[in-house]
């Protein structure tokens, strides 16, 4: 029976962190492996009440269908914290409120891929992004970030030779190195894609998490005709809400709520007016502060056991923020095989490998989140990692 399935969905890679995650999230192993923000911080009591006071004061319009666009106040709201974080004037009525961010992506796939379009990700890059667009079966063409942002040599030629309809880019945090792009690097790469028929799509869930450093440009301010904005409540409240959002441009927003009507008619309203609530009785800024501060504080304690404990050939990408430290083995290290010696004792990491498409021979990276355990954890994992390395190095000396 399988011949029935579409040819669309047999092409779509499955996702290689959620077959992980299933091992990585039983209760003994120490995960380094999956994107989840820390359940500490999620702010259950302030939430508690937000929800019995939609309950109690708009329980009737809370549980009713309501609009594909959205809750207006969430909307208006979304707006007005780009003017206030960002700078950013932008209209509620080019915010469409989405299932997550993730949701958005699927849409964008939908409503701008025919088959064989081309298209920019980066390399590496968000898998679930990489998987969103698989759907509609385009070209993919995977440019390589560094330290600095997309190697802006490589982007020039894709985009003369394969004029893409979109590059797709995490330019703050990026999921999974951690990396961001510099001001320069946005700046040049902007001034590539100005003019042409190519959006450029800022996805952005760890922008505010940020320890160090200066904030960067948002596209929008630097493109704003053919950026596209991806935002979510994930990382900064809660993912389980599934709620995040989509800024587009007149012509593109009405064709995304069709696709949205056609997919789900609109995103959880009761989630909607909740999150509304506890923004309205919360102060988001004291709370992205505390969750900050804790991953800063996570990260340096990864940072101190990875210098204590790995070898100095392994080195670890610049970062400033967000959820993730990207490594880089000893050529002839292969991630997946510490992986499969490192989950014998019960230790998780998602190897590189998946993060590339089409692209066998990248095998000595991988991400490490430094978010979702206790600092115990993490000493002791980064030190089973280290040993595990120190043998898979013995072992290729000897051999
Ligand atoms: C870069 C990036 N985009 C989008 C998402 C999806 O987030 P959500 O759908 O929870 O908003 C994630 C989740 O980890 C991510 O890392």
């Amino acid at each position: 029976m399988k011949q029935l399935l579409s040819k669309r969905i047999q092409e779509v890679p499955e996702s290689f962190i959620r077959s992980i995650l299933k091992v990585a999230n039983q209760p003994d192993v120490i995960s380094f492996a999956g994107g989840l923000p820390s359940a500490e911080l999620f702010p259950i009591d302030a939430l508690e009440k937000a929800c019995a006071k939609v309950l109690k004061n708009n329980g009737k319009q809370a549980l009713q269908y309501a609009s594909s666009e959205g809750d207006d106040q969430l909307r208006r709201w979304i707006a007005g914290r780009y003017l206030s974080q960002q700078s950013l004037t932008i209209s509620p009525n080019n915010i469409l409120i989405t299932n997550g961010s993730q949701q958005a992506l699927d849409l964008l796939g939908k409503v701008l891929l025919d088959k064989g379009d081309s298209i920019v990700i980066e390399r590496p890059g968000y898998l679930g992004a990489i998987q969103a667009f698989s759907l509609y079966q385009p070209t993919m063409h995977s440019v390589s970030i560094n330290n600095q942002g997309m190697i802006l040599s490589e982007l020039e030629h894709v985009l003369t030779k394969h004029q893409p309809k979109l590059v797709y880019t995490v330019p703050n945090f990026q999921n999974p190195t951690g990396v961001s792009y510099s001001q320069q690097n946005r700046e040049q790469l902007v001034t590539l894609v100005l003019g042409s028929k190519t959006l450029l799509i800022q996805d952005d869930p760890y922008g505010e998490l940020r320890f160090s450093g200066q904030k960067k440009s948002n596209f929008m301010s630097l493109l704003p005709e053919q950026t596209i904005l991806l935002g979510s409540f994930s990382k900064v409240i809660t993912p389980s809400f599934r709620l995040g959002w989509v800024v587009a441009p007149d012509w593109l927003i009405k064709p995304l709520v069709i696709a949205k009507q056609a997919a789900d008619l609109h995103t959880n309203y009761f989630s909607q007016r909740i999150i509304f609530q506890y923004l309205q009785d919360n102060s988001i800024d004291l709370h992205i502060e505390k969750i900050s501060q804790f991953y800063a504080s996570k990260k340096a304690a990864m940072m101190q056991s990875i210098k204590q404990y790995f070898p100095a050939s392994v080195t670890v990408a610049e970062s400033e923020g967000g959820m993730f430290l990207w490594l880089t083995l000893p050529v002839g290290v292969s991630a997946m095989a510490l992986f499969d010696q490192a989950i014998k004792q019960k230790v998780a990491f998602v190897p590189g490998k998946p993060f590339y498409i089409g692209d066998d021979e990248v095998d000595n990276t991988l991400r490490l989140s430094y978010v979702t355990m206790d600092e115990v954890a993490i000493n002791k994992g980064i030190k089973v990692l280290a040993d595990c390395i120190n043998q898979i190095l013995a072992n290729t000396k000897r051999g």
